[in-house]
């Protein structure tokens, strides 16, 4: 295996989380660039990273390019994602901007590699509910065919980058001191509290992050037929670790038992789902953050329909969520031999 020049545009929430993650999982990186819009110094997992301003010259030799700048016009990909890709790098962007894309793979490892094989210099990383949700269908899908999907998320703060994390912490300062409590990052006061709305609603009522669990699921599951309903999906003052509330319908019958038993030979998932171990009877975001994998639990058939199931998912929605399958993406691309400078 080489060793490859690394650059990581961000270092909020998730590139910092991006910087861990390679040096954990040693990717052999020869380098590593860090770039972002104020040049500085930053120190993660005990070392010091100089981080430069952006610009187009900053993409030269870069081999791989881990985008986690805004999204938008404004935003690191759309701004400098062309540049480094005529540089001749591979750029995997953690942001929605070009998820949909017909040429743009948007890939979680463990469920759609292969779609990593037609890459044109772009790759995308579906938005953190997406991603734990499609590692929980994959092996049900598989076996038994998801006809329906209902679905509510309970959204972690840092889902929203690190000024929410900031706003949530200085909240609870307020409302535990008294003094006025301030919002610029939520539309209203989230800590003590539940929005039920993340990004925008379009005119049917749905927000832009509900939409995004309908169109990224089928776009990676590879199946348009899958009807997936977002209930709601809704940010709660946790820090770190989206929920979810799964409904699924399933074309065969499936127990609640064997849909554990293929859970528990799929790759980053962990089933835990046993009344009789307090410890391990279901997964919370405290216990999720930090870690890669995919929690699951509340496993059990519906009341009515054979045919369908309802589960508990956790995950860190910045590890398996965005840094993590980042980073595995990049991995995938090195075995598959796929980089552009191999
Ligand atoms: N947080 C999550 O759970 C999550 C999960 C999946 C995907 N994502 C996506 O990942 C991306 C990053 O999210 P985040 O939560 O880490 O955000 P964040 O904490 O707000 O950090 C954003 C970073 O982007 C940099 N940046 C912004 N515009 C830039 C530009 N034009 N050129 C270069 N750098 C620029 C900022 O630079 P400065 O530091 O210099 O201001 C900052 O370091 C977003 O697209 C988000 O949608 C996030």
């Amino acid at each position: 295996m080489g060793s490859y020049n690394i650059a990581v545009v961000g270092v909020g929430a998730v590139g910092e989380e991006m910087l861990k993650v390679i040096d954990e999982r040693n990717f052999p990186a020869s380098s590593i660039r860090i770039l972002a819009r104020t040049p500085r110094t930053i120190v993660v997992r005990n070392k010091e990273y100089l981080v430069e301003a952006t610009d187009a010259e900053s993409f030269n030799n870069v081999d791989i390019a881990l985008f986690a700048g805004t999204e938008g016009e404004k935003g690191a990909a759309v701004r400098f994602a062309e540049a480094a890709i005529s540089r001749g790098a591979v750029v995997i962007d953690n942001g929605a901007d070009f998820r949909m894309r017909q040429d743009v793979p948007l890939v979680v490892p463990e469920v759609n590699a292969a779609a990593l094989d037609n890459h044109r210099g772009l790759i995308a990383n579906p938005n953190c509910s997406t991603a734990q949700l499609v590692i929980a269908l994959k092996p049900l899908h598989d076996a038994a065919r998801v006809k329906r999907v209902i679905v509510s998320t309970y959204q972690a703060v840092s889902g929203a980058g690190s000024a929410a994390v900031t706003e949530l912490a200085d909240q609870n300062n307020s409302v535990s001191g008294g003094t006025e409590v301030k919002s610029s990052v939520f539309s209203q006061q989230i800590a003590y509290n539940v929005i039920p709305q993340i990004g925008g609603f379009d005119d049917a009522g749905y927000s832009s992050e509900e939409m995004k669990l309908v169109h990224e699921t089928r776009k990676i599951l590879g199946d348009d037929s899958i009807l997936v309903t977002p209930v709601v999906a809704a940010r709660v003052p946790v820090n770190t670790g989206h929920s979810e509330a799964v409904y699924v319908e399933l074309e065969k019958p499936l127990t609640a038992a064997q849909a554990i038993e293929l859970w528990n030979e799929f790759p980053g998932v962990s089933v835990w789902n046993d009344s009789l171990d307090p410890k391990r009877a279901y997964p919370t975001p405290l216990e999720a953050a930090g870690s890669d994998e995919t929690y699951i639990g509340r496993v059990r058939n519906d009341l009515y329909n054979p045919y369908a199931l309802v589960f508990w998912i956790v995950s860190d929605n910045l590890r398996k969520g965005a840094a993590t399958n980042a980073v595995q993406i990049a991995e995938a691309l090195v075995e598959r031999n796929l980089l552009r400078r191999n």
